[in-house]
C-alpha cells in the first residue's frame, strides 16, 4: 500500500495559537488532592505542591490550564478558596457528589502555574451564581488595588493582580446534568450581560462562550446559533467537548471518530459564519476546544464509587482512566484534526492533566508517571507549533461504518520558520503497512531528517503502570530516508510517528 503526502511552504492553514495544547484541571477526583498537591510527599515544595508532578507538566510544555472547572465550576464558591487554609469552609461539591476541603484555591493555583510555566484560563459560575460573583472574581484576580477585592487578595499575600485573560463564562450549560443549566436563550441572556461586565472593567479580556457539550446533544446546533445571536459582539470563542470511547471494542471504528470531530467544527465554524453574517459584524469569533480526551475506561470503577452510597467522600479516585496503546493513536489523531482546523480552532484543551482521564498519572505517596497518551500529546506541543501546512495527502483507505471510506495514513504538519524544522505528525490507523512519499521539493531539495520517533505495540490494549511504566514508550524510528527534497518512510500497521526535517 503506497501514499503521497505532498507540503509546501506557500499553501498554509494558519499560523498555530499555542494555546492549541492546552489542558485542564478540575477540583474532580484525585486531580488536584493527591494529585498537584499533597503537602508531606517527598517531592512536595514549599506549598505542598508535587515537584515530580510540575517536572512531567513542563515536559508536556502545556501553555494554558484552564481552572477550577468543569461540572465543578457551577455550584463554586470561589471565595470559599481564599484566606486563611484552616478557616476555609468544607463544601459538598454536587457535581461530583463529594468533599471539597478548599485547600487548594486560586492563590495555590496560580503559584503552581508559575512552577509549572503555564497560565491560567479561569471560568466563572453561571450555574449557581451569575455576573455578581464573576465581576467581584475579576476584580480579585486582576486589578492592582484600591477596591475592595483587589485589597482582599493583597491582604491574602498576593501584591500584583494575576491579569489573568482567558475567561470562560460557564461550563457546559447546554447539559441538562449541569446545576443551574439554562435554555439556549436564558444562558445567552447571562453570558452577554456577563461579557459586557467583565468588559467594561478590561476590553482586552478574552471570553469564551459555552457551545454544546458535545454533538449528540439534542439542543446541538440550534444551541450555538441563538447562544451566538445573544453574545456574538461580546465573546471571542465558542467553546466545544468531545470525548471518544471505543466501548464497542471496534477499533477500526474507534479510529474513524475523528472525523467526526472534523465535522463537528466545520459545522460549528459554519453557524459562527452564520451569525457574523446575520449581525453583520467584522469580528471572527473562534472555536476553543476546551475539553477533549479519550474517556470510557474508567466508567465501570466510577458507577461503583459515586454508586455505592459511600457518603461525600474526599478525593475518592474518579475518571481514572488508564490508557492503552490503541488511544495513542486516538489522540495523535485528533490533535492532527485540531492542527488541519487551526484557522478556526485557536484553544483547545486536553481534559484533564493529573489523575482525572489524564495524561498524568500519581500514587498518593507514591509515584508520578506518563500514561501512554502523554507522548502524541507531548510531541505536538512541543514541535507543533508554528504555521499549519495544508497537505494533500493521497492513499490507500479503508471503509468504517462511522465515517465511510477514510484515509488510512491520517497527517498533519506544522512548519516552524523560526527553526527551518518542518514537523509531520503520523497516524497510521489502519491494519496494513503503508510505504509513504513525502514531496517536500517546494522547500527546496536539501532535506534532511533531525528526529525520527515511533510509536508501536504488538497488543493494542497494553498499559503503563505504576510497576511498568514504560510499557507503552516512543522509540527511534528506523528505515526513513530523503534525498533530493523526497523523503520514503514505512508505516507500520496502526502507529503513529512524528518526524521533523530540516528544510
Ligand atoms: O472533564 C470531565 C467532565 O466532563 C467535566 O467536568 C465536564 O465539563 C464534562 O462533562
Amino acid at each position: 500500500m503506497k501514499a503521497t503526502v505532498t507540503a509546501h511552504p506557500r499553501f498554509v492553514v494558519s499560523e498555530i495559537d499555542p494555546r492549541l495544547y492546552g489542558s485542564f484541571i478540575e477540583h474532580l477526583g484525585r486531580a488536584v488532592y493527591t494529585g498537584i498537591y499533597e503537602p508531606g510527599h517527598s517531592t512536595a515544595d514549599s506549598d505542598g505542591m508535587r515537584k515530580d508532578v510540575i517536572d512531567l507538566v513542563k515536559e508536556l510544555d502545556v501553555p494554558v490550564v484552564r481552572y477550577p472547572g468543569g461540572n465543578f465550576v457551577s455550584a463554586y464558591n470561589w471565595e470559599d478558596g481564599i484566606g486563611p487554609k484552616d478557616e476555609r469552609p468544607v463544601r459538598l461539591d454536587l457535581a461530583w457528589h463529594t468533599s471539597e476541603s478548599n485547600e487548594v484555591g486560586i492563590h495555590e493555583f496560580a503559584d503552581w502555574c508559575v512552577s509549572a510555566n503555564t497560565e491560567m484560563m479561569l471560568a466563572v459560575n453561571l450555574g449557581s451564581r451569575g455576573l455578581d460573583e464573576a465581576r467581584n472574581f475579576l476584580e480579585y484576580t486582576n486589578h492592582p488595588g484600591g477596591s475592595y477585592w483587589s485589597d482582599l487578595r493583597i491582604k491574602n499575600g498576593r501584591k500584583e493582580p494575576w491579569d489573568v485573560k482567558l475567561w470562560c463564562l460557564g461550563n457546559e450549560m447546554d447539559g441538562p446534568w449541569q446545576i443551574g443549566h439554562k435554555t439556549a436563550d436564558e444562558y445567552g441572556r447571562l453570558a452577554h450581560e456577563t461579557a459586557k461586565a467583565l468588559r467594561s472593567f478590561d476590553k482586552s479580556l478574552e471570553l469564551i462562550v459555552c457551545g454544546s457539550s458535545n454533538a449528540k446533544m439534542p439542543t446541538y446546533p440550534e444551541w450555538e446559533a441563538t447562544v451566538l445571536d445573544h453574545t456574538y459582539n461580546e465573546v471571542d470563542y465558542i467553546s466545544l467537548h468531545m470525548y471518544f470511547d471505543n466501548e464497542a471494542n471496534d477499533t477500526p471504528n474507534y479510529l474513524a471518530m475523528s472525523e467526526k470531530l472534523d465535522a463537528y467544527i466545520v459545522s460549528v465554524s459554519g453557524v459562527i459564519d452564520y451569525i457574523k453574517a446575520k449581525k453583520r459584524s467584522s469580528k471572527q469569533v473562534y472555536i476553543s476546544f476546551d475539553e477533549w480526551n479519550v474517556w470510557y475506561h474508567s466508567k465501570e470503577q466510577d458507577k461503583k464509587i459515586l454508586g455505592g452510597n459511600d457518603g461525600w467522600p474526599f478525593a475518592p479516585p474518579l475518571l481514572e482512566d488508564i490508557y492503552n496503546f490503541e488511544d495513542v493513536l486516538q489522540v495523535g489523531l485528533i490533535i492532527n484534526t485540531f492542527i488541519r482546523r487551526s484557522n478556526v480552532v485557536r484553544i483547545a484543551c486536553l481534559a484533564q492533566l493529573v489523575n482525572v482521564i489524564a495524561p498524568i498519572m500519581t500514587a498518593p505517596g507514591g509515584a508520578a508517571w506518563r500514561q501512554t497518551i502523554f507522548y502524541p500529546f507531548m510531541f505536538a506541543s512541543r514541535f507543533g507549533r508554528g504555521k499549519a501546512l495544508d497537505l494533500n495527502v493521497d492513499g490507500p483507505t479503508y471503509p468504517t461504518k462511522v465515517a465511510g471510506d477514510i484515509s488510512s495514513l491520517d497527517v498533519s504538519a506544522v512548519n516552524d520558520e523560526a527553526t527551518g524544522h518542518v514537523t509531520f505528525f503520523v497516524v497510521n490507523r489502519s491494519d496494513k503497512t503503508v510505504e509513504a512519499e513525502f514531496d517536500l521539493t517546494g522547500f527546496g531539495d536539501r532535506a534532511e531528517i533531525v528526529d525520527f520517533q515511533v510509536m508501536t505495540h504488538g497488543n493494542l490494549k497494553a498499559v503503563n503502570t505504576e510497576a511498568n511504566m514504560m510499557e507503552v514508550a516512543p522509540r527511534k524510528g528506523e528505515g526513513a530516508s530523503v534525498s533530493a527534497g523526497r523523503l520514503l518512510a514505512d508505516f507500520a500497521a496502526y502507529s503513529y510517528q512524528m518526524i521533523r526535517v530540516k528544510v
